[in-house]
């Protein structure tokens, strides 16, 4: 049984290293160089309490069972690879400022408190005492301990290590030109025009899933980019912020290699990954509302990543109807957070043919269903 993965990302990368070090053949094929799309672009938080909306009780459990994945995953990869990827466990504030603040801060803290999640509501200076460098106009605030991060681009260096180490094969500058399918069975896949056969097709393209050929209309993935920029500044002694803050519009991530993040937009712009002059004011100019000492701290650059967001923002992961295809993409802002759940438990579906029950309900059958 041989399977190929289309698209090298975080999510490609690491359901390839599970399935080689099951022994499975595997290659990955990626049309540009690996992880270096959305994954390399991502923040890094591993935040599913801080980040957790009203509606999103499903996704909310499935990102918080991935977030415990997260210390079995990391030491794995370090074995396979001799990477140490540290999980850091930083917390995370949610300051308010005026009244408007006050209120949704304080449903989102009963909501939180309700469902059994450990959260701390916190007077302003209480709030400043945790982080010293949050405004002193912040009223009030949630904090969330156990709310990490991790370092993303080294835990993409060391997926692709890991992947080779265990016996996957990746093919960079290899774009899949379609999937090949006959009756119900998958038959393999189109790469610089010459098909080549194998039983298992994964789809993990991010967000250009949709684009390849192939697909029957039923199964062409609803997953669409969804553009987000983000700031990296330089930390100094001017600004020695330590816990993540998400404050209104904007977060800001202090990293372990002296980076701190400002982000991001979430905008509708297609394909399009130039960064663009009123958006950075605008997540700098809320960035400094939050911590007004970023001010003065060096830019270091910007980066732009398009994540791939399906028509309910939750993650396409499982089999499908064609014998052989799977998809496990539209991980939206999540992608980071969600890798260790999805690449267990897709690993173990398709090398066993066993379905998960983990990922129940989050299978592409759910937009297909609808139109029956
Ligand atoms: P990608 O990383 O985009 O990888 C897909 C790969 O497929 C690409 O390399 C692409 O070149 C390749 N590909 C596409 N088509 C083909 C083809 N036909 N043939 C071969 N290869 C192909 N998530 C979190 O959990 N926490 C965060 O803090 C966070 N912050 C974010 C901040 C920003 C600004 C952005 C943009 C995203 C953020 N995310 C975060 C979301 C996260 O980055 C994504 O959900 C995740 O990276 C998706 O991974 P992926 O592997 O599916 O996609
Ligand atoms: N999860 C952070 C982002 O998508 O910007």
């Amino acid at each position: 049984m041989n399977t190929v993965i289309i698209g090298g990302g975080i999510i490609g990368l690491s359901i390839g290293w599970q399935l080689a070090k099951k022994g499975v053949n595997v290659e990955i094929l990626e049309k540009d160089k690996a992880g270096l799309s959305a994954s390399r672009a991502a923040a890094g938080m591993l935040a599913p309490q801080a980040e957790m909306g009203f509606e999103d009780i499903e996704l909310f459990y499935l990102c918080r069972s991935s977030l415990d994945l997260f210390p079995r995953f990391t030491e794995e990869l370090y074995n396979d690879s001799g990477i140490k990827v540290e999980l850091e466990r930083t917390g995370c504030i949610l300051p308010g400022f005026d009244r408007d603040d006050a209120e949704r801060l304080r449903r989102l803290y009963d909501f939180r408190e309700k469902i059994g999640m450990p959260v701390l509501w916190l007077t302003g200076s209480e709030a400043r005492e945790i982080e010293p460098f949050l405004s002193p106009r912040c009223t009030g605030a949630i904090w969330i301990e156990d709310d990490a991060q991790i370092n993303n681009r080294l835990l993409l260096d060391a997926l692709k290590i890991a992947f080779v180490k265990c016996g996957g094969r990746l093919y960079e500058d290899h774009e899949v030109e379609e999937i090949i399918i006959e009756g119900d069975k998958v038959k393999g896949i189109k790469v610089h025009g010459t098909n080549l056969n194998f039983n298992n097709v994964v789809v993990a393209a991010g967000s250009w899933s949709k684009q390849i050929k192939g697909l029957p209309d039923n199964l062409l993935p609803p997953v669409r980019p969804v553009k987000g920029q983000i700031i990296n500044l330089r930390l100094n002694d001017s600004c020695k912020i330590s816990k993540v803050v998400r404050a209104p519009d904007v977060y800001l991530l202090p990293k372990s290699d002296g980076r701190l993040i400002v982000g991001a937009s979430v905008e509708e712009q297609g394909f399009d990954v130039n960064p663009t002059a009123g958006e950075i004011f605008r997540l700098l100019e809320r960035g400094w509302e939050a911590v007004p000492s970023i001010y003065d701290l060096p830019i270091e650059s910007i980066d732009v990543g398009l994540r791939p967001g399906s028509r309910d923002h939750m993650p396409i992961v499982g089999d499908s109807e064609v014998e052989g295809l799977y998809f496990a993409t539209g991980h939206y802002r999540n992608g980071i957070l969600l890798t260790p759940v999805t690449a267990f438990e897709m690993a173990e579906w398709i090398s066993t043919g066993n379905k998960s029950d983990v990922l129940k309900g989050f299978g592409i059958e759910r937009f297909y269903k609808e139109t029956v």
